[in-house]
């Protein structure tokens, strides 16, 4: 049996840049994983030549989809087409991440597995095909989780340049339960422009990577005035829930209140980790759907 976990990430910094030719965006973005995870099973029974590839997927904890719209499905499918032989593949996902929250649950899954693949076929002495390609064809965040830790990401969010990680600084994640927010959605909302030939400004990221590059940041306080979102400015004022849970996190103290990718979740900076736990546990009592969580550097995925 191969095991593997899925971080959650967040976006400390997110803007979008402008639309390209393909009907992406453009972004400039530091990600950061956190300790809050999936876990991931899978057995391979390869099988001979003629056979088909079967894909069998069970999910428990949070919902989603057990057949081809889920990305562990498609990640699976595309590295399959390098292999020479047919396989009965089955996967067992704990979902601990919720769906369409902006923690790149889905992503980090698809990531996972396409990692164990690539461990499994190598020792097996079979050719390892391009997890970065594969990675890009399944999704724009799968990429970063193929490495994880903290990471400058650009282009549509297939590129990334590895960053010093921060401390593990604790955070409160929150989501009101009825809502999701669909990324293509969001997008459509900030009514970017088209790309120029210029290079786009990208000011709240520069001057955090600037600072992780420097080591400037060592304490939470340190941290909060860096964090930025574009999708603020679309995404809250579209979802009265999610102004509401704002306003309950900044009644909990929290440093900043942030939107994690373009949602539905919300993540406060906390002073510690006793300050993110009863931050958790009110709003659980106030019926949110919220865990404590501390960043993480890349050492999560050799676990
Ligand atoms: O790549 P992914 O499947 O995660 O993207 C979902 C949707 O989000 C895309 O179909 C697109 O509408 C939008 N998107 C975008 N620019 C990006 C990433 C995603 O417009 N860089």
């Amino acid at each position: 049996m191969l095991k593997g976990t899925a971080p959650a990430k967040i976006n400390l910094t997110l803007e979008v840049l402008g639309r390209r030719e393909d009907g992406y965006h453009a972004l400039a973005s530091v990600f950061h994983t956190l300790h809050l995870a999936d876990e991931v099973r899978m057995e391979i029974m390869p099988a001979d030549r003629a056979s088909p590839l079967e894909i069998e997927l069970e999910v428990e904890g949070f919902p989603a989809p057990a057949d081809s719209r889920n990305s562990v499905w498609q990640a699976i499918a595309r590295f399959w087409e390098a292999m020479p032989f047919g396989a009965q593949v089955r996967v067992w996902l704990h979902k601990c991440i919720p769906m369409q929250a902006g923690l790149g649950g889905g992503s980090s899954d698809a990531a996972t597995v396409l990692r164990l693949l690539a461990d499994w076929a190598h020792a097996q002495g079979l050719p390892v095909p391009d997890l970065q390609n594969i990675a890009e064809s399944v999704g724009s965040d799968v990429p970063f989780f193929l490495r994880g830790g903290c990471a400058y990401v650009s282009g549509r969010g297939e590129h990334g340049e590895p960053l010093p990680p921060l401390p593990p600084f604790w955070w409160v994640l929150a989501k009101p339960p009825s809502v999701g927010v669909p990324t293509g959605w969001a997008y459509a909302q900030l009514r970017r422009p088209p790309l120029t030939d210029s290079e786009p400004a990208a000011p709240y990221t520069e001057r955090l990577v600037n600072a992780l590059k420097s080591g400037a940041i060592q304490t939470p306080d340190a941290l909060a005035p860096y964090l930025h979102n574009d999708f603020e400015a679309v995404v809250l004022p579209a979802f009265a829930e999610l102004r509401a849970l704002a306003k309950q996190m900044e009644r909990l103290e929290v440093l900043r209140v942030l939107l994690c990718g373009s949602g539905a979740t919300l993540t406060g900076l906390c002073h510690s980790e006793a300050h993110a736990l009863h931050a958790a546990d009110a709003l659980q009592q106030q019926g949110y759907w919220s865990v404590a969580s501390c960043l993480v550097g890349g050492n999560i995925l050799s676990q």
